[in-house]
């Protein structure tokens, strides 16, 4: 697999809390809006092959619709049965009106995932509940 930020989509093609389904180079990618944040993880459940794109959004979380996992959108890690498996996460920025991804790498807490907020804004909290 080539390494590499790729564009998987446009800011605007995915709405605040919905996940849309991308290939890019073969492997099957769901791209995750969060507020203005954005995710990139493996578009398969590790329960079961259903793609985790038709699932809900909650906060940091996207729930598998066939059984209920939630996982995690920054670690992929299970946060419910029945999955115990994790999904893979990957590295993803946004630039411009780009959503950027790098299937060789883990996501990186120095790339901006935000939508350009205005100056002077703090990004919105993504903690738990
Ligand atoms: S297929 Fe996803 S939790 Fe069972």
């Amino acid at each position: 697999m080539s390494g590499g930020l790729v564009r998987a989509c446009a800011v605007a093609d995915v709405a605040p809390g919905s996940a849309l389904a991308v290939e890019i180079d073969g492997t099957e990618v769901a791209i995750v809006r969060t507020g203005d944040r954005y995710y990139a993880i493996a578009d398969e459940c590790s329960h079961a092959s259903v793609p985790l794109s038709e699932g809900d959004v909650d906060g940091c979380t996207i729930e598998c619709y066939l059984h209920g996992s939630p996982f995690d959108l920054r670690t992929g890690q299970p946060l419910g049965l029945p999955a115990t498996e994790p999904v893979p996460v990957f590295r993803c920025r946004v630039d411009g009106d780009d959503v950027l991804v790098d299937l060789a790498a883990r996501p990186d807490p120095d790339d901006d995932q935000t939508t350009s907020a205005p100056a002077g804004t703090a990004p919105r909290s993504l903690s738990q509940e």
